[in-house]
């Protein structure tokens, strides 16, 4: 099969022109001005950009979570995502405590296979690592899991302590890999929490108010400081707070190697919303929470500066009805997390280029290219370039639409209710190819199925 996509806009994270892209199979083979080929299928791209399909680093499909698992799976989970521009995801594989971190691995690759419309990796979160488990983190990288996550936060539940964070950090740092950290401290927050509830104090509105953001900066100086004498490359998950990016900027200044992500809830969002009437605000319950509407500019000029990477969503949907509502008696049963796969690239495209933040190649490197730099899958993926996979976006620049639950332009994730409901956006992803696949084509679902396992390299190796 071949595609032949004519006349538009190429954006690349560095590059802005004008010409076809002929796809021959599943790579790009051809870039250059009015070619003369014969293909399969053509498209005409006139007025669009032609930018490399979205990558979303931090998605939980299929998870079981504060006593529910989330609502979209690899099937729904994945067409929602290449509905919005999304062509390459990595979720986040779970180890049972106490069993082995591959039984984790096999579990998420049985959760996947056979489901996923566009191409897939897994992170591996840690959540025991003895001495003699170490091993486990050298075989995982050889299947290509190179980045593990690890939490400061629930206690109980994902939480490790310091001394499992220097073990895993230090091995991981051998043999190539990449440590993910969630960056609150839940030891503390859980006094907060303990307090709150004694005192009555059950509603959405408590979440924020019992997690200080100091709390996640004290974490991410902690985590920095483990990182630089363990000698790992250390990536900060779902960057919410100002407190949070001081400490980054920090790191970075000494010489850490250290890269953050942020995520559209914490540039478009505020914990206003967890105060929304009746149990509205549950919808809004995530860990690390909603911060101060103030921090949200400094978030956006420090992701166009580079302070921050990239932006990836934290996808982790529960319904209102029957899940969120499982902390109607108390905030601390609402399950966390909130949707989003759909979203990201039309609410960057707004907020970023439409709203004047940042240009054009700068939206594609923080959706797409610093992705796929950072977690060992570039040029594979993350660029349009002879040689790499054609996972490519048609993009409208002009189209408007207002996100809802009710759009079926926006909203085909599995999920209830939309985090962004009423926001108007303007760019729309209008066709997506995977891997030379047309998988969406003006709203429609023209394939299925088909998404692949990617075995991701070691930090600054190049994938093919
Ligand atoms: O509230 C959130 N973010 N839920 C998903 C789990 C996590 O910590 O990323
Ligand atoms: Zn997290
Ligand atoms: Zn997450």
């Amino acid at each position: 099969m071949s595609v032949l996509i004519k006349n538009g806009r190429v954006v690349t994270a560095t590059d802005d022109y004008y010409a076809d892209v002929f796809v021959e199979g599943e790579k790009i083979t051809l870039i250059g001005q009015d070619l003369k080929v014969a293909a399969d299928t053509v498209i005409d791209a006139t007025g669009r950009l032609v930018i490399p399909g979205g990558i979303d680093v931090h998605t939980h499909l299929d998870m079981p979570f504060g006593g529910s698992f989330t609502a979209d799976d690899f099937d729904s989970g994945t067409k929602a995502a290449a509905f919005g521009g999304t062509t390459t995801l990595i979720d986040f594989a779970i180890q049972t405590q106490g069993k082995s971190t591959l039984e984790g691995l096999d579990a998420w690759h049985a959760r996947a296979e056979g489901k996923a419309t566009i191409d897939y990796g897994f992170h591996m979160i840690v959540t025991d690592m003895p001495e003699e488990r170490l091993p486990e983190i050298d075989r995982l990288v050889e299947e290509g899991i190179t980045s593990f996550k690890m939490f400061m936060a629930y206690p109980g539940v994902l939480y490790t302590d310091d001394a499992t964070h220097f073990r895993t950090y230090r091995r991981a740092g051998e043999v190539g890999a990449r440590i993910q950290l969630h960056a609150e401290n839940g030891i503390v927050i859980d006094e907060f929490i303990k307090d709150a509830v004694a005192r009555g104090d059950v509603s959405p509105g408590w979440h924020p108010r019992t997690r200080p953001a100091r709390l996640a900066g004290e974490a991410v100086y902690r985590a920095s400081a483990i990182a630089e004498v363990a000698k790992v490359p250390l990536y900060i998950v779902h960057l919410d707070c100002v407190e949070s990016l001081v400490e980054v900027k920090r790191a970075k200044e000494r010489g850490v190697d250290i890269v953050a992500e942020t995520c559209p809830q914490y540039l478009f969002l505020d914990d206003s919303y967890n105060d929304l009437e009746g149990f509205e605000g549950a919808k809004y319950v995530m860990s690390p929470p909603l911060r101060p509407k103030a921090g949200q500019e400094v978030l956006w000029t420090a992701l166009a500066r580079g302070d921050l990477s990239l932006v990836a969503t934290d996808h982790a949907p529960f319904n209102y009805k029957g899940q969120k509502e499982l902390g109607l008696e108390v905030f601390t049963k609402i399950p966390n997390g909130a949707p989003g796969v759909e979203n990201r690239v039309s609410l960057m495209y707004q907020g970023g280029v439409v709203e004047g933040r940042f240009d054009v190649n700068r939206f594609v490197e923080v959706t797409s290219t610093a992705p796929a730099k950072v977690f060992g899958m570039f040029p594979k993926k993350g660029t349009i370039a002879i040689g790499s996979d054609a996972d490519i976006v048609v993009f409208n620049p002009e189209r408007r639409e207002t996100i809802s639950v009710d759009n079926p332009f926006t909203h085909h994730m599995n999920v209830d209710y939309s985090a962004y409901e009423g926001f108007e956006v303007q760019g729309w992803s209008e066709v997506v190819l995977s891997r030379g696949r047309v998988i969406c084509d003006n709203g429609k679902l023209v394939t299925e199925g088909g998404g692949q396992f990617i075995k991701r390299a070691q930090v600054n190796q190049l994938l093919r």
